[in-house]
């Protein structure tokens, strides 16, 4: 078990940037996800933790000693990839008692420690069968079972759920958060899927064009997020220009948005133009006169627990909201919305 501090991480590939300048940290016994899109450099930074490649730049340290200089080998790190590579000829007790293969401690010993580690990935019974005798989710299981099985200082993992079909993600998803905070591990884990990103970690890097655009907590990123990228690429999320009038204090701004006057929250300084993030939990269609903005009903689909609702507000602005199913719209679609200003959130409108 390690803390882990990354510093300054740069990589280039010939003129192509994957990694500008990264740096997180991971404290003892802590998940924290890398989360962005396609390319964006998540691989590559797990890839320079785990010692596969070098960085042409920064530092990387555990328990505040630089790793750099350590071979792969040496690391003590475990690695759960994408397609498992697991060893095709070796059944799952072999392959999962592989890397004890090298370490000091008698069969039985190793014996024990595997047999343990698949009780902790519930794949006992399943010692004797091949892998391609296993499902997707099972071979993922050991290919975790195998990362865990010397007890690595560190556990990487880089999309280990993409190859499962969405039932199976559920339950192995909630198995490796378990099994890493029982084990107390610190772990990376690199998803482009906002909901597995926000569900399994203690802290969430998002990124964006191999630069760190935020590293909070998921609760942090979702609710104050630093800038429109951050907020889109973590759930749902309408936007409304705005204007700033003035700062009230206390974390509270003056704007005029969506064709009204609103008091909302936001971390400032602002001047002029600014964007206003209003998730749709934060918009509801109202008839007890409590609504700020008024607005027209131009599309509304039933999902049944839920009517989701598009609303074009007076200033031309178009929000998406959920109403409950059973609630009529008015005839000519003209509504009232209330906005719950506890729930939005004031952000920069470009950042650089
Ligand atoms: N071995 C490589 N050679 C050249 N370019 C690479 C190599 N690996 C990654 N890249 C480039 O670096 C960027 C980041 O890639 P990667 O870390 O794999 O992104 P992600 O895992 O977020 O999808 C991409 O533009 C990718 O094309
Ligand atoms: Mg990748």
């Amino acid at each position: 078990m390690s803390s882990l501090e990354i510093s300054a991480l740069c990589k280039r590939y010939g003129p192509a940037v994957a990694l500008d300048g990264v740096s997180l940290t991971a404290g003892q016994g802590e998940l924290v996800s890398l989360l962005g899109p396609s390319g964006c450099g998540k691989t590559t930074a797990l890839r320079c933790i785990a010692g596969f490649i070098d960085p042409d730049d920064g530092d990387i340290r555990a328990n505040g000693v630089s790793i750099l200089a350590t071979p792969s080998s040496k690391r003590d790190f475990g690695v759960v990839f994408q397609n498992y590579a697991l060893f095709p000829h070796l059944n799952v007790a072999e392959n999962v008692g592989y890397g004890l293969l090298f370490r000091k401690g008698s069969k039985a010993e190793r014996e024990r420690r595997v047999r343990e580690v698949l009780e902790q990935v519930q794949l006992v019974g399943l010692e004797h069968r091949l892998p391609r005798e296993l499902s997707g989710g099972q071979q993922q299981r050991v290919a975790l079972a195998r990362a865990l099985v010397i007890q690595p200082r560190l556990l990487l993992l880089d999309e280990p759920l993409a190859n499962l079909d969405a039932r199976l993600r559920d339950d192995v998803r909630w198995l490796i958060r378990d099994v890493q905070q029982a084990s107390r591990t610190t772990a990376f884990y690199v998803t482009h899927d906002q909901a597995e990103a926000m569900a399994i970690s203690d802290k969430i890097a998002v990124m964006k064009n191999g630069k760190v655009a935020q590293f909070a907590s998921p609760r942090e990123i979702y609710q104050r997020p630093a800038e429109r990228y951050v907020a889109s690429f973590t759930g749902e999320a309408n936007f409304l220009a705005a204007e700033v009038e003035r700062a009230l204090g206390g974390g509270l701004f003056r704007v005029r948005a969506g064709g009204a006057t609103l008091d909302v929250r936001g971390a400032g300084p602002f001047a002029g133009s600014a964007v206003l993030l209003a998730r749709p939990e934060s918009l509801a269609i109202v008839t007890d006169g409590t609504g700020q903005l008024e607005g027209r009903v131009v599309k509304s689909v039933f999902l049944g627990a839920v009517q989701h609702c598009e609303v074009v507000l007076r200033d031309g602005a178009s929000v998406r909201l959920g109403t409950p199913p059973d609630r009529p719209l008015p005839a000519d679609g003209t509504v009232s919305v209330r906005l719950d200003v506890d729930r939005t959130w004031l952000m920069p409108d470009a950042v650089p």
